[in-house]
């Protein structure tokens, strides 16, 4: 696709889509005009300098997740079926090199942060390698999503390699109840591989809980005790509709709101108004007592469009500006095609450009005519 023709046909896109219930910074008709033939668009009046990657809406784009596998070794209820899901071929995954290339793009164009995901990321051959080579480019942060089953035997390499810290999937406390969560998953594993990670200095290391009606929502205080007695900072994510077998319904949801209400009515608690994680989701909360901290991802009830700062890359190489995003742009044809090192970095950071010129004000999530996207999260990269 030529640069003109996708501002040609993303000028009518956009003025169709910035209609949301997000809470975008700014919001400006979108114009979008060719300036000349080597120079890049300029899109609602902003000029792409070729050195930063802000959108249409003044946000700027600092922090990429970068999924490196689809494949799982669980099968969480709220991620993947039992049954039947098909991954890609290894062919169709990035190389390590071709990451490192990407990344090495888009460090250019002012992102400081990557997050490695998956699937599950430990899952994938050498990914201490990776880390390396991440490391090696001098980003100011580099994390990574993790079910923890393999954390404790690679923990120390991913450290020693670069790695600074891990968020952890657990989701219940109850090993009875985490093996009917988290199919195939083991509670005392990943509780052991916690420890394991917080020893050798991968922390603070983030718990995360996807709280589902019905199913973990009565774990909610028993999380909170975890995360005073352990010191890892508990997060509480929303349901999302990212699951692969689309079961998600509005009614499985357990909101911000009530979340806190539970937690207050056994504590004071008292929003952390500088987490210093820029990069971070989460509203996070001090208990009062100043006895641990929690976390609270409120993707559904609160979007915090407004103030997004990421780019995902998913394991197949397209850009996806938005989790809740229903278009990709490849950037892996560019870096099998394009010639040099030189050209390929140029074309992909135009492709990250094209990207951000799409992605909307807000997710739409809470409109009544809102799709689902057609990837689940194993897909995209949490
Ligand atoms: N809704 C909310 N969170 C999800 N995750 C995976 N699927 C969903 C979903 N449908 C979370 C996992 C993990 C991260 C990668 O994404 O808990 O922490
Ligand atoms: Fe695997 Fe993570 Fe999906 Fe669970 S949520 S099945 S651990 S990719």
């Amino acid at each position: 696709m030529s640069t003109q023709d996708s501002a040609g046909s993303l000028s009518k896109k956009l003025i169709a889509d910035n209609q949301t219930s997000c809470n975008p910074r700014k919001s400006v008709p979108v114009r979008i005009r060719n300036s000349g033939e080597n120079q890049i668009q300029v899109v609602s009046g902003i000029a792409w300098d070729g050195k930063s990657l802000v959108d249409q809406f003044g946000r700027v784009h600092s922090d990429i997740r970068v999924s490196i596998t689809d494949r799982c070794n669980y099968r969480c209820i709220y991620c993947m079926p039992l049954e039947g899901m098909e991954f890609l071929p290894r062919k169709d995954l990035l190389t390590y090199e071709e990451i490192v290339l990407v990344l090495g793009a888009v460090q250019s164009l002012g992102v400081k942060s990557v997050r490695i995901s998956g699937g599950e990321p430990l899952l994938r051959r050498d990914v201490t390698d990776l880390v390396k080579l991440i490391s090696a480019l001098g980003f100011e942060d580099i994390s990574m999503t993790t079910n923890g089953h393999y954390l404790g035997e690679f923990a120390k390499a991913l450290h020693s390699n670069g790695l600074k810290r891990v968020n952890v999937s657990v989701d219940s406390l109850d090993p009875g109840k985490f093996s009917r969560i988290r199919r195939l998953g083991d509670l005392s594993r990943v509780l052991g591989s916690i420890s394991r990670a917080s020893e050798v200095g991968l922390g603070p290391i983030k718990v995360n809980v996807v709280v589902m009606r019905g199913v973990n929502e009565d774990e909610i205080v028993d999380f909170c005790e975890y995360a005073r007695k352990s010191g890892n900072v508990v997060r509480f994510i929303e349901f999302m509709p990212l699951d692969a077998q689309g079961a998600w319904t509005r009614d499985q949801v357990v909101g911000a709101d009530e979340i806190l209400a539970t937690i207050r009515g056994k504590w004071g608690l008292s929003p952390i108004e500088d987490d210093g994680d820029v990069s971070s989701p989460a509203t996070t909360y001090r208990f009062d007592d100043g006895v641990g901290e929690i976390g609270i991802i409120a993707s559904v009830t609160k979007p915090f469009c407004g103030d997004c700062n990421r780019l995902r890359l998913t394991c197949e190489g397209s850009i996806r500006n938005c989790l809740f995003a229903r278009e990709e742009l490849s950037v892996r044809d560019i870096v099998r095609s394009a010639k040099t090192k030189e050209e390929k970095t140029k074309q992909v950071q135009e492709a990250f450009f094209n990207a951000l010129v799409m992605k909307k004000a807000g997710h739409g999530i809470g409109d009544p005519n809102f799709e689902r996207p057609n990837r689940s999260m194993s897909m995209i990269g949490g």
